[in-house]
């Protein structure tokens, strides 16, 4: 595919017509499932997007300054044990945590190019075109690609890589798939790479189910959000208003189940798979797992997917960890 811009900065585009019909395929496979259920890469258009940087900044939404203090406290000993050149930041968003490694880079004189890859286009962008203009003699190279199928589209390493997996976006994948998408980096991250992955630690459950359950109500626009994706995208007629959000943390699976759930019954149509749907009243539409692991599991994971665990930071309440891991020798 042609690069969309060029110079110092280059966004590609992987996501075509066929991911139109990726979404089409989701949406036949997972809503003709006993439980319903739709994966959370959906919710991210440009409105989700803004939607999910308004969350970061919610009082109950400690993930993310959590993860910004550990990366505080640890980025210079990071730069300086990984000896990174470049950073490819999985599902990057609007990278606001990625400065601080971008300025631990540069301030060691070590910082060569910068690749974000998200699936949605609009932050690619913004990011890519930011950063060019924030971090002088910085190569961007920005992939719009969905990160379980467009990996090996990623160019071959400058030198030693940095792979930041920020935001906890690993815990929206179900333990099996996770440890196979773990795995999966091990080419991504070569020989001399290490991945830099955050995510969220069990903890009180009232914590946990709080930062899903804003009181400003942002985090179910978030969820309903999807239905607009599906509207807007596949020709169908939700009627949004009659869905609510619901958040919940299962204790056994240790992870946050966000859903929509009908408030009355509704027969839905969605023109663009000829498909007729119906919801029972209360009946619920599961849109993102969020997995919050122990340090145990967390070691168990990578462990499962060949990586090895160089060092893992925490904060002093133990809510949120970063861990450096590397293919395992
Ligand atoms: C929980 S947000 C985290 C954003 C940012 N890294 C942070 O830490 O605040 C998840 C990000 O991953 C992106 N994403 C989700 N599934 C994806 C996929 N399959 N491929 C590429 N990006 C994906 C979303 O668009 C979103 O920007």
């Amino acid at each position: 595919m042609e690069p969309i811009l060029e110079g110092p900065v280059e966004v590609r585009s992987h996501l075509g017509p066929d991911d139109e019909r990726s979404l089409a395929d989701d949406v036949l496979d997972g809503l003709t499932r006993p439980l319903k259920e739709l994966p959370p890469k959906h919710l991210y258009d440009a409105r989700g997007s803004e939607l999910f940087d308004a969350i970061c900044e919610l009082p109950e939404y400690y993930q993310t300054r959590t993860e910004r203090l550990i990366l505080e406290a640890h980025a210079q000993d990071i730069v300086r044990r990984t000896g990174a050149v470049e950073l490819v930041e999985l599902g990057s968003g609007s990278a606001t945590k990625t400065r601080v490694l971008l300025d631990a880079m540069a301030a060691a004189g070590t910082l060569a190019r910068y690749i974000p890859v998200d699936v949605s286009a609009t932050t690619v962008h913004a990011v890519a075109e930011l950063f060019a203009d924030e971090y002088p003699g910085l190569s961007v190279f920005g992939l719009v690609a969905d990160f379980e199928r467009h990996l090996e589209r990623l160019p071959e390493p400058v030198g030693p890589r940095l792979v930041p997996f920020l935001g906890g976006t690993i815990g929206n994948f179900p333990p099996g798939s996770r440890r196979r998408f773990l795995r999966s980096l091990g080419k991504v991250l070569g020989p001399d790479g290490y991945l830099l992955l955050g995510t969220d630690l069990v903890k009180d459950p009232r914590v946990i189910e709080a930062a899903y359950n804003d009181s400003a109500g942002v985090t179910a626009q978030f969820n309903l959000n999807v239905l607009h994706v599906l509207n807007r995208e596949l020709g169908a007629d939700f009627d949004v208003d009659a869905f609510e959000h619901v958040a919940f943390f299962d204790r056994e699976r240790e992870w946050i189940e966000m859903r929509l759930r009908a408030t009355q019954p509704q027969h839905v149509r969605i023109d663009a798979l000829d498909l007729e749907i119906d919801f029972a009243a209360r009946e619920e539409l599961r849109t993102e797992i969020s997995a919050k692991f122990t340090l145990d599991g967390l070691r168990a994971d990578l462990d499962a997917a060949g990586l090895e665990l160089v060092e893992l930071f925490t904060d002093p309440n133990e809510l949120f960890a970063v861990s450096l891991a590397r293919v395992a020798g």
